[in-house]
C-alpha cells in the first residue's frame, strides 16, 4: 500500500473536519460573521392609533407613527444600524397622477420628521422613492394608456427625493427601476442643498412573485390586480443586464446599489460586488420572510435557523447590508449570543 503521507496535504494529514469539532473552534475560523450592524429593517407605516397584523406576514404589523418611533429606539438598542420606510397610504389619497406623493405633510414626511425629533442622526432614515403607494393603479409609475411614462415618472420621483431628504431623511432609495432616475435624482437633491443625502438605488430589481405579501402590507396587490411590472422590472432570467443597471446607477451618483430579492439572486448580489466594489445591499423580501416564516409556524423547520442561515449566505455572497424583516429578531439573538 502506498505511503497515506506521500501525499501531504490529503487525507489522512488533512482532515477538514478536524476544524469544525467545536462550537468555539467553528466560531474562530467562521469567515462570515453575522452581526446586527449588517441588518436594516424595513417598516410599515399607517395612519392609525392602533398597529394592524400584516396577514401574509406573520410578526409584521403596521405601525403608527408612534410605533415607528418606538421601534427605532428598539432598532438603535439593538445595533441595527438603519430602517427602511415604507407608508400605507389611504385609498382617498391614491390617484391617477400620484400627487399625495408630494404633499409635504403626507404620512412618509410626518413620520420622518417624529423619527428626527425623537431620535436625531442616532439611527438611520431610509426611504423608498417610488409611487406605488399613491397611484390608484398600484404602478411605481405614472401611467398612460397602458403604458408607464419614463421620464415624467422620473421628474416626479426628482420632487418626492427632495421632499423626503427636507422632512430629514438620511438616505433616499428609488425603487422603481426607471431609466435615468438616480441622476435626475441627484442633480434634484444638489441644486435643492441636499448635498449630504445618499442616494440607495435599487440597481437590480427582478420582477418577483416574492414581493406579493408587500404589496399586501401596502395595499397596493388590490390596485394592481393581474398587472404585472415586467417592463420596468427586470426579468430573472438576465445577469449581465444586472452588471449594466448598477454601472449605470454608479455613473449616475448611485452611493449604494441593491440587489433584490436576495436568496434568489445570490449569485447577482456576488458578481455585482466582485465587479464594482461598493458598498451593495440585497432586500430580502417579503415573501422570502413570508416563506421561511409558514413553514416555521408549521413546524416544518427552524424558523430562527433558517432565517440565520438565508442571511449569513447573503452576507457571503457579497451583500454589505440587508434588509430583511426579521432584522429585529436576529438582532436580539446575535447580542446574547456567547
Ligand atoms: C415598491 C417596492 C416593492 C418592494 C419594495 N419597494 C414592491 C414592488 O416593487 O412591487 C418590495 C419589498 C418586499 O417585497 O419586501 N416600489
Amino acid at each position: 500500500m502506498a505511503d497515506p503521507h506521500a501525499f501531504p496535504g490529503v487525507f489522512p494529514t488533512t482532515r477538514l473536519r478536524r476544524n469544525r469539532q467545536h462550537a468555539w473552534l467553528r466560531r474562530a475560523v467562521a469567515e462570515t460573521v453575522l452581526t446586527p450592524a449588517d441588518l436594516i429593517w424595513p417598516l410599515f407605516v399607517h395612519d392609525h392609533e392602533a398597529s394592524a397584523p400584516v396577514a401574509s406576514m406573520p410578526g409584521v404589523n403596521r405601525l403608527s407613527i408612534e410605533g415607528i418611533v418606538q421601534a427605532v429606539c428598539e432598532a438603535k438598542q439593538l445595533g441595527i444600524p438603519a430602517v427602511a420606510l415604507f407608508p400605507v397610504v389611504e385609498q382617498s389619497h391614491k390617484s391617477l397622477d400620484a400627487r399625495h406623493a408630494l404633499d409635504a405633510d403626507n404620512l412618509i414626511c410626518r413620520t420622518v420628521r417624529a423619527i428626527q425629533k425623537n431620535c436625531g442622526d442616532s439611527v438611520g432614515i431610509i426611504c423608498d422613492v417610488a409611487l406605488d403607494p399613491y397611484t390608484s393603479h398600484g404602478h411605481d409609475g405614472l401611467l398612460q394608456a397602458g403604458r408607464i411614462l419614463n421620464d415624467e415618472t422620473v421628474e416626479m420621483l426628482a420632487q418626492q427625493a427632495c421632499l423626503l431628504a427636507a422632512a430629514g431623511c438620511h438616505i433616499v432609495a428609488p425603487s422603481d427601476m426607471m431609466d435615468g432616475r438616480v441622476g435626475a435624482i441627484r442633480r434634484a437633491l444638489d441644486s435643492a442643498g441636499w448635498q449630504d443625502t445618499s442616494i440607495l438605488s435599487y440597481a437590480a430589481k427582478y420582477a418577483s412573485a416574492f414581493y406579493g405579501p408587500f404589496r399586501d402590507a401596502l395595499g397596493s396587490s388590490l390596485a394592481l390586480g393581474t398587472a404585472d411590472k415586467k417592463t420596468y422590472q427586470m426579468d430573472c432570467a438576465n445577469r449581465d443586464e444586472a452588471l449594466r443597471e448598477v454601472a449605470l446607477d454608479l455613473a449616475e451618483g448611485a452611493d449604494m446599489v441593491l440587489v433584490k430579492p436576495a436568496i434568489v439572486s445570490l449569485d447577482i448580489i456576488q458578481r455585482v460586488k466582485q465587479t464594482f466594489g461598493v458598498p451593495t445591499f440585497a432586500y430580502q423580501v417579503s415573501g422570502e420572510y413570508a416563506s421561511i416564516r409558514a413553514a416555521a409556524d408549521n413546524g416544518w423547520i427552524d424558523g430562527q435557523a433558517a432565517a440565520l442561515e438565508s442571511l449569513t449566505a447573503i452576507k457571503r455572497a457579497g451583500a454589505d447590508a440587508i434588509l430583511t424583516y426579521f432584522a429585529a429578531g436576529i438582532a436580539g439573538h446575535l447580542m446574547a449570543r456567547p
